[in-house]
């Protein structure tokens, strides 16, 4: 059984509105995601971790949206961890593999969900990544390039990230006990000395985090809809 955990209790910062309401289309960012993870075969059940002053609209959006196998809508904490750590307190108790998604990832399709589910099946645990395509720079204080960086091998880290259940609570625990910040779940399995599998994903799963990127995800929708 596998259980998606979908984090929504950012503050949208950089966005200046909170992101996850915002229309695409004719439906609010977060309902894209969570169609994707209802309408995906092999997700069961779906905890759904929001801002506490959001969670009773996130609770309206499930009901009217008719999205079945969300569980529970409950209330995040200060930093993403935090909020992966609430859903984590909630998995029942016969699921075997937690998928980590992020709410303002709304392009994500059932067919690349179902690839991570597939790698994790096989090695324990697995992410969505990008390969990298520019050209990468270190530069100083001032903005002055003091170096490059191979790219190849490199690659962004993208959610899904889908693992063992036990893994991930494993790798949870030890970054309390060691009071560190880390900004995936990847970074967290690693500390466990867990090999990760990559699934390449060469299709656009953009993080919605500027206001340009509503109009980028838009189009693509509106794209894809019509091919
Ligand atoms: N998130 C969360 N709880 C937090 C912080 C982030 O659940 N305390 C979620 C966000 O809602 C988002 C995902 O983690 O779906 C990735 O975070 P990001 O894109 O950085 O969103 P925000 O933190 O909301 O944006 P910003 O950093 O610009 O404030
Ligand atoms: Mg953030």
């Amino acid at each position: 059984m596998l259980t998606a955990i979908i984090v929504a209790a950012g503050s949208s910062q950089r966005m200046g509105f909170d992101k996850l309401f915002a229309l695409l289309g004719d439906k609010p960012v977060v309902a894209h995601t969570l169609d994707a993870f209802e309408r995906a075969g092999c997700t069961d059940e779906i905890i759904l971790v929001g801002r506490a002053d959001r969670v009773a609209e996130l609770q309206e959006l499930v009901i009217s949206a008719g999205l079945r196998k969300v569980r529970h809508v409950v209330s995040g904490g200060v930093q993403r961890q935090d909020s992966v750590r609430v859903g984590l307190s909630l998995l029942a108790p016969d699921s075997r593999f937690v998928a980590v998604h992020d709410a303002a990832r709304p392009l994500i399709t059932p067919g690349q969900i179902a690839r991570v589910l597939e790698e994790c099946r096989v090695h324990g645990a697995a992410a969505l990544a990008e390969p990298v395509t520019d050209t990468l720079k270190r530069a100083d204080q001032d903005y002055f390039v003091c170096g490059g960086v191979d790219r190849a091998g490199l690659y962004a880290m993208q959610t899904p990230q889908i693992f063992s259940r036990d893994i991930l609570l494993e790798a949870y625990e030890v970054v309390a006990a060691k009071k560190l910040s880390i900004t995936d779940e990847v970074s967290a399995v690693e500390l466990l000395g867990q090999k990760v599998r990559l699934v390449p994903n060469d299709e656009f799963n953009l993080k919605i985090t500027y206001p340009g990127d509503l109009f980028l995800a838009e189009s693509f929708l509106s794209r894809r809809a019509s091919s």
